[in-house]
């Protein structure tokens, strides 16, 4: 059978060596840290998707309802033929709640895991045979450029999830005008975003009984256990997250069980009994707050849905 994807080679270097500075770097800081990123390799993206199907992570059932409530006014606002960009493409999922109704000229999948968004696109392209697929393999967060021909028909960027709140504030607003430079007039913005609520409803999200957050959290101690020279062990730690509400954001940390020495790639780290290794913030926004963030970065809100419950928003903008 011959590809029926298109496949780009974004990457820059290899990716073993980024883990590795980023773990010297972030462990040598006063509040130890790690990039989240190295989350999603083939086994974090896997349980990634398990979080999502757990029934206290509410952000990706709900953003899938207001999405298939939207279809058909995203693809007016779309239009005809539109190139469809998605960033941290991972499963593929939710795109399909908008294929149907907008009838893309082409999708695009970006992702940093190359396994799992060959799978993902591979499984698009043989469900929508219509559909002119491409993948390209990238750390949005870094480099980020559209393939030839992309930015010139009508590119609508996709960025489900709530992934824009894993930036900071700054960052998110970098992101943003980046992405504001690299679509044409006339493009768009897709975006999900999670918004402020009840601390208990936030928290219980990350924190599921069946212990996958946890697991996941946890996962990237895993990876760095496995793939660089270290004598680190995963099993001494233990997964926290609560709701920051000076910052308005969900914090993971991992948090040493033990005073203990770690050595990694020859260098030494002490962690004292309960300290803690930062992983990962999940920015909460107001529907408000988020449009202002945008406006700042050259979008025009132009359209926004959000579920009965006010849970979660997904926001149309326009490039100006
Ligand atoms: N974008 C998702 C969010 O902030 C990512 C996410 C969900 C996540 N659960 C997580 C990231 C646990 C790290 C750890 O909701």
């Amino acid at each position: 059978m011959a590809l029926a994807i298109r496949f780009h080679d974004q990457r820059q270097g290899p990716h073993e060596s980024s883990l590795r500075n980023e773990v010297l770097a972030g462990f040598s800081a006063e509040q130890k840290w790690l990039s989240p990123k190295f989350f999603y390799d083939q086994r974090g993206s896997e349980l990634f998707e398990r979080i999502c199907e757990q029934p206290e992570y509410y952000p990706t059932r709900t953003e899938e309802a207001i999405l298939a409530r939207a279809a058909q006014d995203i693809a007016t606002l779309a239009g005809r033929d539109a190139n469809l960009v998605e960033l941290g493409s991972g499963a593929s999922q939710k795109v399909r709640l908008l294929l149907e109704a907008m009838h893309p000229a082409s999708y695009l999948g970006i992702d940093i895991s190359k396994d799992f968004l060959l799978t993902s696109t591979h499984r698009l392209a043989t469900d929508y045979p219509w559909l002119e697929v491409h993948a390209a393999c990238a750390d949005f967060s870094k480099t980020m450029q559209l393939p030839k021909g992309f930015d010139g028909r009508h590119p609508l960027a996709f960025f489900p999830g709530s992934s824009i709140g894993n930036f900071t504030p700054p960052q998110a607003l970098a992101f943003l005008t980046n992405l504001h430079g690299l679509l044409p007039p006339g493009g768009a913005l897709l975006i999900g975003v999670d918004l402020v609520k009840n601390k208990a409803v936030l928290e219980a999200a990350y924190n599921d009984k069946a212990g996958v957050t946890a697991e996941f959290n946890l996962h990237l101690l895993e990876r760095i256990h496995d793939e660089l020279d270290c004598d680190l062990d995963p099993q001494s730690f233990s997964h926290h997250a609560f709701f920051n509400e000076c910052e308005s954001r969900i914090e993971m940390h991992l948090v040493s069980q033990t005073s203990q020495d770690v050595t990694i790639e020859g260098q030494r780290f002490h962690f004292a009994a309960g300290e803690s290794l930062h992983t990962e913030n999940s920015y909460k926004y107001t529907a408000a707050g988020f449009c202002e963030l945008a406006t700042h970065a050259g979008f025009r809100p132009v359209a926004l849905w959000t579920d009965p419950a006010a849970l979660f928003s997904v926001h149309f903008l326009r490039r100006e």
